[in-house]
């Protein structure tokens, strides 16, 4: 995976051609439901299958309590469905041990969250390096993987810094340098903008839309219908139940995808 080493205008969606046959789709979930044993028991999720390919850039976007949180901790490997299958990779995760799933989740999936989770009393650098933590590389190599990273989301030069030094659009910048640091299969981003006003807000949006140009899959999480309105794939959901699953060939014109363009 040289993914996120290629140079800008380097190979673009590498394996493209390969999604629609012998590499299975990145994440496959299929009839999925989930019910929380609660008094009452809720039924988050009622039936949801879709499937999430190689290069990807989408939205599960619904009204608060439309299950997105759910679906984003099963699409995770964070929580298992009540019934039906997911499937990262290929992989059946409910036929892997805890161990191996552990293993998956750490190499193959990034994530990104409205809170960012940064670490306070350490350096930008070592918050992203940590990002491979439980990958079994080396802290060097880790180290060297955290500076590529930086450099992709325009951090290059704030190495040393710690995350109480930096801006909101910095620390979740920092944030998103972790979750690519592993080449992870697929970027999960829940609320990414959340915490963030709309001019931050839009440069990370920006910085989302230059990974994807560079090959990376990711789905964002939103309640924002504006925002996931600019997404080139869109999964609305609806009392757990996806109500639309929309693809456009080309985004309209829009500021945000303006290349380079970071306020
Ligand atoms: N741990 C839980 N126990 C019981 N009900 C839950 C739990 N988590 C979420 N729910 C319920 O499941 C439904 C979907 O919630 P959630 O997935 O958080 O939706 P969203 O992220 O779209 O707001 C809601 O009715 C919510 O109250
Ligand atoms: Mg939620």
């Amino acid at each position: 995976m040289t993914t996120l080493r290629s140079a800008p205008g380097g190979s673009r969606h590498p394996g493209h051609d390969g999604t629609q046959g012998s590499t299975p789709p990145v994440l496959e979930i299929d009839a999925v439901t989930k019910t929380y044993p609660s008094q009452p028991p809720v039924q988050a999720l009622r039936g949801v299958s879709f499937a999430v390919n190689q290069g990807d850039l989408a939205a599960i976007v619904g009204p608060s309590g439309s299950g997105k949180t759910t679906l984003l901790h099963i699409m995770g490997t964070l929580d298992l469905p009540s019934t039906g299958t997911v499937r990262l990779t290929g992989l059946d995760v409910a036929a892997l041990a805890d161990r191996d799933l552990a293993a998956l989740r750490a190499t193959q999936i990034g994530f990104v969250f409205q809170q960012f989770f940064l670490a306070e009393h350490q350096t930008v650098l070592d918050n992203v390096a940590d990002g491979l933590l439980y990958t079994g590389v080396r802290q060097a190599q880790r180290r060297e993987q955290a500076h590529e990273a930086l450099h992709l989301v325009g951090l290059a030069d704030r190495p040393a810094a710690r995350p109480t030094q930096l801006s909101g659009g910095q620390r979740q910048r920092v944030a998103i340098a972790r979750a690519l640091v592993g080449q992870p299969a697929i970027v999960l981003a829940d609320e990414p903008t959340g915490n963030l006003d709309s001019t931050t807000g839009q440069s990370i949006l920006a910085l989302l839309h230059e990974l994807h140009e560079r090959g990376v899959t990711i789905i964002i999480i939103t309640h924002d219908q504006h925002i996931a309105g600019r997404m080139p794939r869109q999964i609305e959901m609806l009392d757990g139940h996806i109500v639309a699953d929309t693809t456009r060939d080309r985004p309209p014109g829009d500021p945000v995808l303006i290349p380079g363009a970071r306020p």
